[in-house]
């Protein structure tokens, strides 16, 4: 490259249309998935403190939701369920009358077209909050497994198009996939023991009652031994990768892009939104300017699916 003055870089940055002739990254709504919060009850919009436009939604409220949703264009939805009673195996995961099966064929049946995605994990449901089976303040996996890919083939049975666990336990993608071959699966792979998850556990009321989950879900040091759980997932089934969270794991999401050829996704996750949220609201920052921002970052990292608490908000922005 010639060096100045015969390169001037500014060029090409003198007017909109001209940046947006070279800009090397957009924003598509076709790549966002909203989650949703299903409880029980009936008319019950009881929004969640720090995630501003979060609900927990009673079924209906669910259903009008996802009507809004798919006006806006968004195609895609991610469901958590908070259930009626939690006990310590976590049973509600998996009932045939559930709280996200209820909601799946609610919203299957006004919205066919709507891709619902479940979160597939234990936690919502567990008296103790962890994301499988205890005992002896121990989170047993092989245990867990079972109750994994029973939760996912009631998720199908009730009208979900693809499932993604969460839990971190080994070999769960395995599981699955053995009871659902046809099912798309989307596997939180990288899924870091992070503190910006303090949001979610809020509104899914499923923070642990004692511990923490640093002996299932990764250390935030670690970049080869995501690139690991990649790989396991994909030798297991899965077909699409997920990096959790994204803002603080760009490097992550940019190695997974560069070592593996499936989709990739991010979780962009509830702290990283309410952080925004919180410094908006001091007047700090401009939110829309620094969730565009902060969204065109992960697609340029590499993400091909975001799932973000903006997606509603992005498809009235874009
Ligand atoms: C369930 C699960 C969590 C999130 C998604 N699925 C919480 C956790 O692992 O503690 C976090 C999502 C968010 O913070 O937005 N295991």
């Amino acid at each position: 490259m010639s060096a100045f003055p015969v390169t001037r870089l500014r060029r090409l940055r003198r007017t909109d249309a001209l940046r947006s002739l070279v800009r090397e990254t957009r924003l598509e709504l076709d790549d966002f998935v909203m989650p949703l919060f299903a409880c029980p009850g009936e008319g019950i919009v009881r929004p969640v403190d720090g995630l501003d436009g979060i609900a927990q939604r009673s079924v209906d409220e669910l259903v009008r939701e996802a009507g809004e949703l798919g006006s806006l264009g968004v195609k895609a939805v991610l469901l958590f369920g908070i259930p009626e009673e939690k006990d310590d195996e976590g049973s509600g995961a998996w009932a045939d009358d559930g709280i996200v099966q209820r909601a799946l064929r609610a919203l299957r049946a006004e919205y066919p077209g709507l891709v619902l995605v479940t979160d597939v994990c234990l936690c919502e449901y567990t008296a103790h909050g962890h994301c499988g089976v205890l005992r002896d303040g121990e989170v047993q996996n092989d245990e867990t497994l079972d109750l994994l890919a029973r939760t996912a083939v009631s998720h199908v049975e009730s009208g979900a198009d693809a499932v993604a666990p969460s839990d971190m336990m080994d070999g769960r993608v395995a599981a699955i996939r053995e009871v659902l071959p046809e099912t798309p699966l989307i596997s939180y792979a990288a899924k870091y023991a992070s503190a910006f998850y303090g949001p979610f556990r809020e509104v899914a009321e499923s923070t642990p009652a004692e511990g923490d989950r640093r002996g299932y879900q990764m250390d935030p040091a670690n970049v080869r031994e995501a690139l690991r759980e990649c790989e396991l997932d994909l030798a297991e089934g899965a077909d699409v990768l997920m990096v959790k969270p994204a803002l603080p794991y760009l490097d992550v999401i940019r190695a997974v892009r560069e070592r593996f050829d499936c989709p990739v996704a991010a979780y962009n996750v509830s702290g990283e939104y309410a952080m925004v949220k919180a410094a908006a609201a001091r007047g700090y920052l401009d939110e829309q300017q620094a969730a565009l921002e902060s969204l065109t970052a992960i697609k340029r990292a590499g993400a091909d699916i975001v799932f973000s608490y903006w997606t509603k908000e992005l498809a009235r922005w874009l």
